[in-house]
């Protein structure tokens, strides 16, 4: 049986089609006074499908809620978008984990169970877990979506180092070159990037990440390489978590398009990871 959380009812739904296994019926509710309210309609069965991103600390207590009520059940818990996984160090004395916190928060419930991720921000929240976990890898999945794109002479771009592996992965499967830019976060919400020797002008770009959340990171991205004379420039990432007018930042630094996968249910998630997580709850 496969349980949709709030966050993740559509890639459930596809999930659940592609299995041919039983979609739950669920209620969520929000009380007056901003609690959140979990109920499972359908009766359960013994072995359960969880899948619930968490993209809001909502989504979290949605999940503990899931989580509770299949208490003794077989659990396998696809979270496709863990928030709070760029928290994955304490990088100020004071500060918490939190990613760490999360996963410690979930164990308790996951004795009898495994967890399956996609595309985590940072591998060693992995070590967080004390059951069996994994960690899915979309970009083949977003590569193939940006090669039915038909693009000629294109390259792809990592915005940064930590997404490297993924660009270069990427451009093996499709068979183009693979560059990177240098970038410095300088707030939360701003980020420079210092110009390095790219050959894009007159080439199709694209530019592969784990996510976009605020915009920032990808708008500098699209307008320093616009600024070098590239044709087109195109984006693609695994979580597109699009806060606030990331939508609009993107638009008007002059993407022709953003590919994004179904692990957060957004307008530009187009390329679905239903396949990858059906085949991981299948082994
Ligand atoms: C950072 O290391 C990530 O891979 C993304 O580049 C970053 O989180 C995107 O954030 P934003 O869209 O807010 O720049």
């Amino acid at each position: 049986m496969i349980i949709g959380g709030p966050a993740s009812q559509l890639l459930a739904g596809r999930v659940a089609a592609i299995l041919g296994q039983e979609l739950a019926l669920c209620d969520y509710k929000t009380f007056p006074d901003g609690e959140s309210y979990t109920q499972v309609v359908t009766p359960l069965e013994d072995e359960v499908a969880i899948i619930q991103s968490t993209p809001t600390d909502q989504d979290l207590v949605f999940l503990l809620q899931l989580l509770d009520i299949c208490q003794g059940k077989k659990i396998s818990l696809v979270i496709p978008y863990f928030g709070y996984a760029r928290q994955d160090k304490i990088f100020k004395p004071g500060e918490p984990m939190t990613a760490r916190a999360v996963a410690t928060a979930l164990n308790p419930f996951l004795e009898n169970g495994r967890v399956h991720l996609v595309n985590i921000h940072a591998t060693s929240i992995i070590s967080h877990f004390r059951c069996q976990a994994q960690n899915l890898d979309a970009t083949p999945l977003l590569a193939d979506g940006i090669r039915s794109m038909g693009l000629e002479d294109a390259v792809v771009i990592s915005p940064d180092k930590g997404a490297v592996a993924m660009a270069k992965a990427a451009a093996s499967r499709l068979g183009v070159q693979c560059d990177y830019l240098q970038k410095t976060r300088l707030s939360g919400t701003e980020v420079s990037m210092a110009p390095v020797e790219l050959e894009v002008m007159g080439r199709d770009v694209v530019i592969f990440d784990d996510m976009i959340a605020t915009g920032g990171t990808m708008a500098t991205a699209i307008s320093l390489l616009r600024q070098q004379g590239a044709r087109s420039v195109y984006l693609a990432a695994v979580h597109p978590v699009l806060t606030g007018s990331a939508v609009l930042k993107l638009y008007r630094s002059g993407v022709k398009a953003v590919l994004a996968t179904d692990t957060l249910d957004r307008g530009v998630s187009t390329v679905s990871v239903a396949p990858l997580i059906a085949e991981a709850l299948k082994a």
